[in-house]
């Protein structure tokens, strides 16, 4: 019973952390200079449904909200609140993106892609990012200058990606139609959380 036991508290975290994907070290060599990505930025509304391999995931999470410094950001943020929250909607499920190990911590398994935004191409693109605020963590002010606040940090993050998918061929755009109640229920928020953007990646189809 003793060795029983044992095996589960042993056992059990991994079986846990199996649901988790481990991504690869961000790889940032590429050959387009930055006034080239300038050049190709734009929002993209139609997709194939190719998928993204990890490296691509893990690089256009690190662009995004990655660290490029022991304890700041590739994104600034006002005050260095840090108070945003990627969430990664793949087909697999939703995760948290956990920048410090480089990792996606599973929250929800399942389809949700079309949770994620009311245009169609939201559920066939193979990647959603959703932006999300945490009020505890920002200076305290009224919700008004929070919301404020919180949707300039995240227009840095979205920024990121649209330069980082301009140089890689990939396509993006970033969404303010979705359902909030939906999505807060699928993300599985508090109260102190909001949702700020969500942003589609994918292969563009033209
Ligand atoms: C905060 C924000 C919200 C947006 N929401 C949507 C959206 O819900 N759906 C959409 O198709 N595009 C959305 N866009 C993309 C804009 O429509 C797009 O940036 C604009 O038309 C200019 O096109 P361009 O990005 O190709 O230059 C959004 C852009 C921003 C910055």
């Amino acid at each position: 019973m003793k060795i029983k036991l044992l095996f589960l508290a042993l056992a059990l975290p991994m079986f846990m952390m199996a649901q988790d994907i481990i991504l690869p070290q961000p790889d940032m060599n590429m050959k387009t200079t930055l006034g080239e990505a300038l050049q190709k930025r734009k929002s993209t509304r139609s997709y194939t449904q190719q998928e993204l391999d990890l490296q691509q995931i893990s690089n256009v999470l690190w662009a995004a909200w990655g660290y490029n410094r022991e304890d700041k950001r590739t994104a600034p943020s006002s005050q260095n609140k840090q108070e945003l929250d990627l969430y990664v909607v793949l087909k697999s499920g939703i995760y948290g993106y956990d920048a410090k190990n480089n990792r996606l911590v599973l929250i929800n398994k399942g389809d949700y892609m079309s949770a994620t935004g009311k245009q169609d191409f939201a559920a066939t693109a193979p990647l959603n990012i959703v932006i999300v605020a945490d009020k505890n963590r920002m200076a305290p002010a009224d919700d008004n200058r929070q919301l404020a606040t919180a949707s300039i940090n995240a227009g840095y993050i979205s920024e990121n990606i649209y330069l980082y998918c301009a140089a890689t061929g990939l396509g993006t755009v970033a969404r303010g139609s979705f359902d909030a109640k939906v999505l807060t229920t699928l993300l599985s928020l508090k109260d102190n959380q909001m949702i700020i953007l969500c942003q589609t990646v994918g292969y563009p189809k033209f």
